[in-house]
């Protein structure tokens, strides 16, 4: 049996535990703001940002008169680590995390899928007036991943359903620690056109789904009307001696202080999902792999299928034509809610 969404309430059933692995994630060292390393173009997408399907839809539904790009972009750039990448173990006990045998059961429930392979464990730290714009997560296929690709390309892939037999099934754990304000995983269930449903960012809870197939967002961090300080792409979260968290710009120069628990702290978990050795094995050797002509191809002549006549392979602007076509995304809260 499957399910959309599975809570792990709570994540570890003793207390101390989970507070001893928030106290060491505050005191980890210093977090840098995530940014999209890798940004890959095609002659079928020039210019085109590494998630341009999910930017454009943001710009769309949740940008006002009043902001600026560099406003929006600071309100959607948080920040992030590593903790765990494969065998590489980053914090200390995050191994309890990486293998925690509710995490694993979930993630078979998600795909109905027995072998489950962790795969990394990262933190993501939201300041309050951030927030993440409604996406789906990139997916992977045997032979191509964001290495490879634009990753707008992976998301059009897996939203046509046309290569689900390449595709790898991943289940991406969520778990919250502290008590922030705000900051709610709002997710689709039931698809674009389902009604949104949330779950609250509760200590030592978390949730388990598909969040390459589940259209998903972070609610806006903080007070309503919480004012995000300028951010830069050498901006820095770090700890200081007092416990407060202190932001830094690129110089190094103290931009802002917070209590921890204004901040949202989220720790997040993604595994690879096999029906068997056979297929993962399938995956590590490389025997059954995709290609990008083929892709390409497939998707135009499906394109044609559905009357679009004219498209061709090679112009520059099939890329937005595919993500307009193929990622459809919920109808998200209008601006009057901003
Ligand atoms: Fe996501």
């Amino acid at each position: 049996m499957t399910a959309a969404l599975v809570q792990l309430d709570p994540l570890f059933p003793d207390a101390d535990l989970a507070a001893a692995f928030e106290r060491r994630g505050a005191e980890f060292g210093a977090y840098r703001l995530y940014a999209e390393h890798e940004q890959i173009e095609l002659p079928i997408g020039p210019g085109l940002s590494p998630r341009h399907d999910a930017v454009r839809n943001f710009l769309k539904t949740r940008v006002g008169a009043g902001d600026t790009a560099a406003s929006v972009g600071a309100r959607t750039s948080y920040f992030r680590e590593e903790y765990a990448y494969g065998d590489r173990l980053l914090l200390d006990g995050v191994a309890a995390f990486r293998d925690h045998e509710g995490l694993i059961d979930a993630a078979r429930h998600i795909h109905g899928r027995p072998l489950i392979e962790p795969a990394i464990v990262y933190a993501n730290l939201f300041l309050p007036g951030q927030e993440l714009a409604v996406h789906t997560d990139v997916p992977e296929f045997r032979g191509l991943n964001r290495k490879l690709v634009p990753q707008w390309l992976l998301v059009v892939m897996h939203h046509s359903g046309l290569f689900d037999r390449w595709r790898l099934p991943i289940a991406t754990g969520i778990a919250w620690f502290g008590a922030p304000e705000g900051g709610a995983l709002a997710y689709w269930p039931d698809g674009p056109d389902g009604a949104v449903a949330h779950n609250e960012a509760r200590h030592n809870t978390a949730a388990v789904l598909d969040t390459d197939t589940v259209f998903h967002s972070v609610e806006p961090v903080g007070p309503l009307g919480a004012v995000l300080p300028p951010l830069d792409p050498g901006s820095v979260l770090a700890t200081a001696a007092d416990g407060r968290i202190v932001l830094r710009d690129a110089s190094g120069r103290h931009v802002h202080a917070y209590t921890w628990n204004e901040l949202r702290f989220s720790v997040s978990w993604k595994a690879y999902c096999f029906v068997d050795a056979g297929e993962r094995d399938a995956w590590r050797d490389h025997t059954d792999d995709l290609e990008l002509a083929f892709v390409l191809d497939a998707l135009v002549a499906d394109l044609r299928e559905r009357d679009h006549a004219e498209t061709s392979t090679a112009g520059p602007e099939l890329g937005i034509h595919l993500i307009d076509e193929y990622v459809r995304f919920p109808v998200a809260p209008d601006r009057a809610a901003l």
